[in-house]
Order: C-alpha cells, then sequence, then structure tokens
C-alpha cells in the first residue's frame, strides 16, 4: 500500500488545514487508517464503529487482537451513545480534565463492536486535548479507535519520523503536524468499581484524580514487577516500549551511579559494543559512553517523560547494545515515567 503523507504547518491558513482533516476524516469513515497527533503520542486511528477497521488496525501494529483500543471521541454526547451507566465519577473527572491526556474505562453499550474492545464489555474512552485530533474525530464522524502508531513491541512514537518508520506502507494517511507534547500516554482509569482504580499511570496522577473525586486506587501490578496477578488494562501483560539493546536502571548515590555506568561503559567498548546513558542535567557532564541523552533537570521529571521515547529509538537507530538510564523520583509524572522505564528494562534495577 503506498502511504499518502500530510504535513500541517504551525501556521498553516485554517482552511488549507480544515481541506486536510476532511481528506483525513474521509479515509477513516471509509474504513481507512490514518495516523495522527495528540497531546500524548501519536494514534494509528480507524473507525471505532466498523469491526473491519479494528481488524486492520490490529494488523498494521502486528498486535494480538485481545488488546482493547481506546476509542476517541470530541463532545460529550458521543460518550453517552458508546458507555452505558456512566457514573457520577466519571461525569465530574471529564469536566476535570477532558479534552485532556485521561482514558476512563466504563461499561460499553451496542454501539461499539467487540474487535474494537478485545472482547470486552468495557470501553476505554478519551477526549484528546490537541485541536487537530478533535478536529480529525469530528471530521471522521466521532468516533476514532486509535492505540499508539507504534508497531507492536516498539516505544510509541512522539514525532511524524517514527510513524513513518513503523507504518510506511501499511496505512492510507500519516498526519505530520505538531503534538506529543506530553510524551507518554494518557493516564487510564478504570470507573467500573465503587472506588477508580489507575490502571497506566500517566500525566493526569493519582493525586490529582482523588482530589477530584476522592480515593483512588493504583493497580498493584503496575507497582510490582514481579507480580503474578495478571494485569487489568490488557496491553499491560505485553512487553512495551523495549528498546533493541539491553536497558537497565541503576539506582544508588550520584557518585556510585556514574561510578559504575561509565565502568559498564568502558568494558563494552572492550568488546566492541556500544554504550547508551539516559542522565539529567546535574550529572550529565561525568559521563563518558558512546551516546549520553541529557533528560533535563532532576526537578523536572516532565521533560525526560516528554523524551525518553524518543531516546529509545534514537539509541536504536544508533545500534546502542547496553542501555543504562539514572532512576527518578516516583511521585506524578516521575511516577508514570519510571512505570515506562521498568517495563522498558524488564524491572532490570541495578543498586550500587
Ligand atoms: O495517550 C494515549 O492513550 C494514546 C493516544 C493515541 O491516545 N493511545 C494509547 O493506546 O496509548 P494504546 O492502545 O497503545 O494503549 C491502550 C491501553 C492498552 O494497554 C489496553 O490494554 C488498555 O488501554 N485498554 C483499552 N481498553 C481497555 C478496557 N476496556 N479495559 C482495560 N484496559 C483497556
Ligand atoms: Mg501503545
Amino acid at each position: 500500500m503506498e502511504t499518502e503523507i500530510l504535513s500541517i504547518a504551525a501556521d498553516e491558513q485554517p482552511e488549507s488545514v480544515r481541506q486536510k482533516l476532511s481528506h483525513a476524516g474521509d479515509i477513516i469513515k471509509n474504513g481507512g487508517l490514518v495516523a495522527f497527533p495528540t497531546e500524548t503520542v501519536y494514534g494509528l486511528g480507524g473507525d471505532a464503529l466498523n469491526p473491519e477497521s479494528a481488524r486492520k488496525i490490529y494488523a498494521a501494529k502486528g498486535r494480538p487482537s485481545d488488546n482493547p483500543l481506546i476509542v476517541h471521541i470530541a463532545d460529550m454526547e458521543a460518550l453517552d451513545a458508546i458507555a452505558k451507566r456512566i457514573p457520577e465519577k466519571a461525569r465530574q473527572l471529564a469536566r476535570a480534565f477532558w479534552p485532556g491526556p485521561l482514558t476512563m474505562i466504563m461499561e460499553k453499550t451496542g454501539l461499539v463492536p467487540a474487535q474494537t474492545t478485545g472482547g470486552l464489555d468495557t470501553v476505554a474512552v478519551r477526549m484528546p486535548g490537541h485541536p487537530a485530533a478533535l478536529a480529525l474525530i469530528r471530521a471522521a464522524g466521532g468516533y476514532v479507535a486509535a492505540p499508539s502508531a507504534n508497531l507492536s513491541g516498539k516505544p510509541s512514537p512522539t514525532t511524524a519520523k517514527y510513524v513513518i518508520q513503523d507504518m510506511a506502507g501499511r496505512i492510507e494517511l500519516i498526519l505530520d503536524a505538531d503534538g506529543a507534547e506530553l510524551g507518554l500516554e494518557s493516564t487510564i482509569v478504570d470507573l467500573t468499581g465503587e472506588v477508580p482504580v489507575i490502571l497506566r499511570p500517566g500525566y493526569i496522577t493519582q493525586e490529582m484524580i482523588a482530589r477530584t473525586v476522592g480515593e483512588t486506587e493504583m493497580d498493584i501490578t503496575l507497582l510490582d514487577g514481579d507480580s503474578t496477578q495478571a494485569p487489568k488494562a490488557p496491553g499491560m501483560k505485553y512487553r512495551h516500549y523495549a528498546p533493541k539493546g539491553e536497558l537497565a536502571l541503576v539506582e544508588g548515590s550520584p557518585e556510585a551511579v556514574v561510578q559504575y555506568i561509565n565502568e559498564q561503559a568502558r568494558r563494552h567498548r572492550g568488546d566492541n559494543k556500544k554504550t547508551g546513558v539516559i542522565g539529567t542535567a546535574e550529572r550529565i557532564a561525568d559521563y563518558c559512553a558512546d551516546s549520553v541523552k541529557n533528560a533535563g533537570s532532576r526537578r523536572d521529571p516532565l521533560a525526560a517523560a516528554r523524551q525518553l521515547y524518543t531516546f529509545l529509538r534514537e539509541f536504536d537507530d544508533e545500534e546502542v547494545a547496553y542501555i543504562y538510564s539514572e532512576a527518578f523520583e516516583g511521585a506524578g509524572i516521575g511516577q508514570a515515567l519510571m512505570n515506562r522505564l521498568l517495563k522498558a528494562a524488564g524491572h532490570k534495577v541495578i543498586q550500587v
């Protein structure tokens, strides 16, 4: 398949943007697939109400079809059409955080085909905050199923370059526009029980949710790498975000971390293997390795979150064989960052 690539410039005329999004919307309405930016990561969009579109999404990603998709909407009427017995807490969270990087799990109505939800009787819903994403959803008929636009097992793409790398030849259209400024996927919260449960941490933190709707739990399978309990978000069970190189987190005093990583880099160089490092600005000058990525200040985990997936992709491009990352504070967005890092590392943490 020939993949069309359409760029939308930041200062493009509204009429030209409208035409491009209307073209993209038509492709989705006709059962085709369009990759587009959201404020979190790029999504791979298809008609959420068309079972054939869901099948195509799984095929394009090489993703198991029991892994349900998030349905993206652009207004509250759409929520009432696809979810039933919508809890008051969901409405409160929607008022507080939509449009934005929050996905909510609710009971689904018959409008949503089983193919979209991987056979579950619940549906994940998100109203994204990116203006072009919202306009595309409207142009596509109001319901866009969109997983992250990466091949299964690769980090979610935060630039069109990596969408093209993964999806060229597999889908009808790629929209190349500004976006993905948050860099990590949305927070997922399950509202099917009495107490909301966070299944995937993100920019909207447990604290922010609890402040809006009271007691909120964190799925224990997220916190404990060795947990034998099945994760509630089926996608969390698959190996994700993994770079080709072997990634480990290194925890300890600043001096010990730098010393350990530099020793490993020297050792790997002796074996003719490249070493990559993800370090914070405060220590970055002390690292001596083949590829050193500056994740920004320790006091600003948001900067690290924004760049993490790009770093992992760049290490692949650079054929780095071993990657060491500093660990980050586990609160707020730092918790989401650590969750993705730990998953990418297969929970390998070295204490020094
Ligand atoms: O930020 C995001 O959420 C991005 C952008 C494109 O919106 N999308 C995204 O989709 O990250 P995806 O498919 O890569 O991740 C969706 C996650 C998966 O782990 C999936 O198992 C879970 O959501 N999920 C979807 N529907 C679910 C449901 N009904 N119950 C539990 N988990 C669900
Ligand atoms: Mg994904």
